[in-house]
This record gives structure tokens, sequence and C-alpha cells, in this order.
């Protein structure tokens, strides 16, 4: 619901209130936090400071809130953009001209954002810079059921000559001061999305920028302000997501009297530079701001359902996902016709639904290093063709998916031969080549159309029904300012075209593991793999904090083999599964060469992880035991009616007189009795209140899955 009170626009959503107020024409921040009344608070000096600061003759802006502010007249903290004017000066300064209120939410071109599926309000206001002659629009959605602001601006050129764009931020805010930590997410590969948290303090310009290209396995374009000591269930929490896959910046900077955090999210300005013709207009990505005075958790849960009903667009959002069975660690490049068959074969005898075939089934690729571009099959390796695979698997009962990096080429390739200009190279520089492989120029129509076109004829080419759509490197030798974005609106293009030509494909993003782990890439595709490294103890991490913004059920999680190719590390074939129902689940090992015991034990683990598919796509997540900071993980997933209940637990390491512990239970209904598999009752008081004992047997690694199911 939006409201306008004279000068007062006020967004509020479940619990929310976010507050503009328009004040000399200033577009001021005046509140955003737990829901207030709605009034008219434009004329109430909510800060006596607004006259305070370094101008004398006129207001000063360098204390306020500003909703979009620039550097440079009297704020001299971070803006949100930056140009070159056409009269070659940077200086903006803008005043509110327009306001607007509509039903739904707008879409961006080029880019993904959320949809309104018949919800949702946006405020449009309308900036204007007279002098440098621009217009920015800044427009901020909100949905009653939920407690997120969504945002994005399109700068429009309204003058005679070029204008230069060097910074476009997406949103900016100012919170009020408290002692707050920045909680955010670094890595690499194999060690996607560790949760790091610093406190956030004057002086210190926190800047979370990643410029590698793709969203990157070094930071996620996600942060959270979260008051300091605030846990999964207290404290104030700000997220701040990014609706994007290329360079990314999210900064936080304490204003000088103390009173603010500035947090701008968007596109880094790294690198960047855009310019707009005279008429021209440049959209940003969204962000979308989310508020919680109830911990880390209902942020986490809001973000979730949010996600899964106004971002995630694939046909298979609100279906439970085909178990499937995935060669990659099973064989790697090393396979025939015969063995992917007998894999399948088994992987039918288990009880799965789908076979996907890895990297190495097209021209004569047998390692990583030639052919990516030359998207024919290897009849050498497949006399049957793809066509014949397909109809091979899909006799035995199963679904056949493939494996594609579309948006790369090898030097050593028939297409980079034929089209050495397509790929990213400046002059006569030597490209660097990683994994020896270069990056298609996205930015070039025909070479969007040439990857279209490749991807859709073998797509039509057999019955695919699963598509895992790879990227294995990071973007060097970006070839001009701005590149990077002309990249990610090329990549957005394929992506959209493709998945609406074969809506029904469920298609799983990846990126070197999971270096392309965000909001842009679930709006196409529903799953993501999370990480190269499938250790299930390496996973607990991941797996926490990657669910701190992104839905369980779009977290791709595989059972592999023991030990571990990545960690070298021995775990039980029941603790592989059981930190792998948490996530749309899969097995990736050679089944061929598992004991009758194993197979069966994996049936049973099959059987089971179908009674939680819809909860885990659906539920609500509560993260108990965190294990960055303990011995112990465990994370529960409650259905929205509380009726279903799986409630997962780990103790890392064994230590003497470690057998039971003791978990609280969060999210039931505490008057209901809930039934284990073994026939135990227990009270919803019970568990949320004294809590169940899980009995760990002796030695590491110990895990439990608990179903529970309200009477
Ligand atoms: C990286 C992916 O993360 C792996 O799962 C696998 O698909 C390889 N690429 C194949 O080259």
């Amino acid at each position: 619901m939006i409201k306008q009170n004279g000068n007062t626009i006020h967004l509020m959503g479940k619990n929310i209130s976010y507050v503009l107020t328009v004040k000399n024409g200033d577009l001021l921040n005046y509140h955003f936090g737990k829901r207030i009344a709605d009034e008219d608070y434009s004329a109430r000096d909510d800060k006596d400071t607004y006259g305070v600061g370094f101008a004398t003759n006129m207001r000063s802006l360098d204390v306020m809130a500003h909703d979009y502010p620039a550097y440079g007249r009297t704020d001299l903290r971070s803006g949100a953009y930056e140009l070159l004017n056409s009269f070659g000066n940077t200086l903006s300064e803008t005043t509110v001209t327009g306001i607007h209120i509509s039903d739904g939410c707008p879409s961006i071109p080029g880019m993904p954002s959320l949809f309104s599926a018949g919800r949702g309000m946006t405020a449009e206001i309308t900036l204007t810079d007279e002098i440098a002659r621009i217009t920015i629009k800044l427009f901020y959605t909100v949905f009653d059921e939920y407690d997120v602001i969504a945002r994005s601006a399109v700068i429009t050129n309204l003058s005679d000559s070029d204008i230069i764009l060097s910074k476009a931020y997406s949103a900016s805010l100012d919170v009020p001061y408290q002692d707050m930590d920045m909680i955010y997410f670094s890595g690499s590969w194999g060690k996607e999305r560790e949760l790091q948290k610093t406190p956030v303090r004057q002086g210190l310009r926190i800047a979370l920028e990643n410029n590698r290209g793709g969203s990157g396995h070094q930071l996620n374009p996600f942060a959270m302000l979260a008051t300091h000591g605030a846990t999964e269930e207290t404290g104030e929490v700000y997220g701040f997501s990014l609706i994007y896959s290329g360079n990314h910046s999210t900064t936080a900077e304490v204003e000088q009297f103390s009173g603010l955090i500035r947090v701008l999210q968007g596109i880094s300005p790294a690198g960047f530079n855009w310019t707009l013709a005279p008429g021209d207009s440049f959209y940003t990505p969204q962000s979308v701001i989310a508020y919680s005075a109830e911990g880390v958790g209902a942020l986490s849960r809001t973000y979730h359902d949010v996600y899964r009903s106004h971002l995630m667009r694939s046909t298979w959002t609100n279906k439970n996902r085909p178990l499937l069975l995935n060669n990659w660690e099973g064989t790697y490049f090393d396979f025939t016709e015969e063995k992917l068959i007998a894999l399948a074969e088994k992987a039918k005898e288990v009880g799965l639904d789908l076979f996907v075939l890895d990297d190495g089934w097209f021209g004569k690729r047998n390692s990583d290093n030639c052919s990516l571009g030359d998207w024919i099959v290897n009849k050498k390796k497949l006399p049957s063709g793809l066509d014949g695979l397909a109809d091979k698997i899909n006799k035995l009962g199963l679904k056949f998916g493939l494996w594609f990096e579309p948006e790369m080429v090898n030097r050593d390739s028939e297409l980079y031969r034929k089209h050495p200009d397509w790929a990213i190279t400046v002059n006569e520089r030597e490209p660097v080549e990683i994994r020896h492989q270069l990056i298609l120029d996205l930015s070039k129509d025909e070479v969007c159309e040439y990857i279209i076109d490749a991807i859709s004829a073998v797509l039509s080419s057999a019955n695919i029904e699963y598509v895992k759509w790879d990227m294995n490197r990071q973007m060097t030798d970006m070839p001009h300012p701005g590149y990077n974005h002309r990249y990610t609106l090329g990549f957005y293009k394929i992506m959209s075209a493709i998945t609406e030509r074969f809506p029904n494909i469920l298609f799983e993003g990846c990126s070197a593991g999971g270096g392309r782990f965000d909001p842009g890439v679930l709006a196409y595709m529903p799953q993501i793999w999370t990480s190269d490294n499938s250790d299930a103890i390496s996973r607990l991490k991941i797996q926490y904090s990657t669910t701190m913004c992104y839905p369980v059920y779009s977290v791709s999680t595989h059972v592999s083999a023991s030990p571990n190719h990545q960690t070298n590390r021995a775990t039980t074939l029941k603790a592989r599964a059981d930190t792998a129902y948490a996530g749309t689940f899969g097995y990736e090992l050679d089944l061929t060469a598992l004991s009758e015991d194993e197979l069966n034990e994996i049936k049973g683990q099959i059987a089971f992880d179908r009674h939680l598919q819809a909860l885990i796509r659906e539920g609500d997540l509560f993260r108990l035991e965190n294990p960055y900071e303990d011995n112990y993980c465990s994370w529960e997933i409650v259905s929205k009616d509380r009726s279903h209940v799986f409630l997962y637990a780990c103790r890392i390491l064994f230590k003497q007189h470690t057998y039971d512990r003791r978990i609280r239970l969060r999210g039931l209904d505490p008057d209901a009795t809930y039934i284990d598999a073994d026939g135990k009752k227990y009270s919803g008081s019970l568990l949320m209140h004294r809590g169940i004992d899980i009995p760990y047997p002796w030695g590491d690694f110990a895990t439990a899955a608990i179903e529970l199911k309200r009477m």
C-alpha cells in the first residue's frame, strides 16, 4: 500500500513503513523500519540539522538522508550517481518534479526484476536537475504481504549533447546510526558465500565490490546491516540484494555526526562509464531492500517468499524438481555411451528421475582445453548421437538433461577458427585464457543470436528436459568502460530468449560451482549449482549462508563420493544425503561402483526426499545452530501451515561426552502434537521450549535428518 499525504509518501509493507518527505524540493528519507502511523511528516523538522552543515547561503544536505544523493554540492559523502554533464562539469543537484503512484511493479528493459503477479504498488518519483538537464526517475515498489522495498532508477539526458555517466547506483538509503555490523558473503572457488561480519565505523567506508565479470565467487551481491549482536531471532536487520549478474557494489559510510549510515547498492562504478546521447536513458538494475525487527531469520524468510513469488519465472518454480544423477564426478571427461547407459540404469534402479550428461559430449572435447563453442555431439563418444542417447535414457524411464557452457569459446574450436573476432580480445594483446578458454563477446548482437540459435538447435534435436548452464571463468580484457554491463545485458537477452523458447525445460545455473549465485540468474533458472565443493562438511557453511538470501529449493545439492574429491574427507552416505536434503537433491558419483547395501540405502534416501520436496520448496527456513560459531550445525524447515517439519542436525567433530544434543525447534504450532517416523509423539510446545534430543553416534561428522508431522 502506498499513500501520499501532502508532501509525504508512505510505503507500507506487512510490518514496515518507508516514509519519504519532500522538503524544499529535496527527496528525504524520513523513516525506514517498523510501521508508523500515516501522517504528513513533511512539515516536521525531523532534524534541526537541516540547516546545519557547511553552507552559509543555502540548506545543507551533508547530514541529511537524501534518497538519491549527488556528491559535490552540499553533500560531500558518496553520491548515488555521478556524471559529466554536457557543459563539461560533474555537478548535479535535483528537485522533486513529479510523484506518480500506480498498481503493480514496472519491468526494467533488458534486465530481470520483481514481477507483480497482480500484487504490489509502485511510487515513481521524478527528480530533475534543470542545470545539468537530466531527470532521474526513482521507482519504489512495495507489497502488502512482505517487508521489502524494491528500488531502481532511470537517468535520462534532456540536454542537446552527450552526458557521461560514471556511476549509477540502484538505491541509496541512509539508515539511522546504531552500533551496527555489515554482514556479507565473500569466498572463492569451493568456498562460496562465507559469512563475514565487520563493524560499521565512522571514517571507514566499507566497499563490497566485485569487478570480476559475473556476480562472482568472491563476493555475493547481498549484504545486511544488522544491529550489533543481532541473532537469527533478534535485532534489527536491513538487507540489500541486487538483481544483477555482473560487477556489483554495496558500500556503507557513516556521516560525520553519526546520525546516519549511507548504504549504496548497484552496478560497480569501477570500470563503468556510459554515454547517454540526447534523449537516451540509463536503467539501473533493481535492488531489493528488506527489513526485519526480528533478526536475520525473518529477513531470510522474507527474501525466500518474495523471490519465490515475484522473481523466479520458470514454470518449474512451484513444482518438485526431478531427482537427478549427474555424471560429472562419476566419470569427468572419461565416458562412453555404454558407461552412461550403465549409470542411467543404476539411476533408474535406485528410483531417480533424471540423468544429466555433463561436460565432454561435444566437439572433440576430452579435457578442458578445446571445443567450447562447437555444440555438435561427439559421435566417437556417443555413436547414437544426442537424440539416440536421449531416447535410450527415456526408454529406461528417465528424463535426459545436458550441460552447456554457451558463453565461452576455446581457441582450439571450429567456432574460434571461423570467428576469432567473436571472443573478447583487445587489439594485438594476447588475451588472458582461464581454463584455456576465452569469453564470447555478448555485447555483440550477432554473437548473442549465434548462441541462441546454436543452443536452440541442440535443444530441439533431442528430448532434452534439463539444462545445466555453466560459466567457468572470470572476465579479463574488458575492452572499454561499461563493457561488463553490456555483456550482462547480452547474457539476459540470451537467457530470456532461450527460456521463453523452451519454457518446459528445467534450467540450472552454474559458474565453476556457485560463482554466479545471484537473483539475476534465479529469475531464469530456478536452481543453481551451489559449489563444486560437494563435501558434506564444507557444504554446512556454504548452504547455511547461501540461504541467508536465497530460497532453500534454489540451492542445488548432490551426494557425491567418499572420500570427497575436493577435500579427501570421508563421510557416511547418510551424512552426505542428510546434508543434501535441504536443496534440490541429486547424486553425482559412479553408482555402478557402489555395493548392493549402498544402493539400497540410496533407495531409502530417495524415497525420503520425495516426502520432503514440497516442504523444502515452499516451507519456512529456521537456522538453528551456526557452523561458523560452533561445532554444530542445524536447520529446520516448517510448512506454512506448520503441519510438516524437517529437522537437520550435524555434530561436526566428536568430542568426548557429546553424544546427545538438545535442539529447540522454532515456528511450530505449540498446541499441536507432532509425530516422528518412529511413532514418537511430541507437543509443539515441548519441541520449541524444551527441545528434542538428538542421539548422535560415536565419531566425527554425525548427522540426523528427522521428519515430523502434525497429528
Ligand atoms: C564446473 C561445474 O561447476 C562442474 O559441476 C562441472 O560442470 C564442470 N564445470 C564441467 O566442466
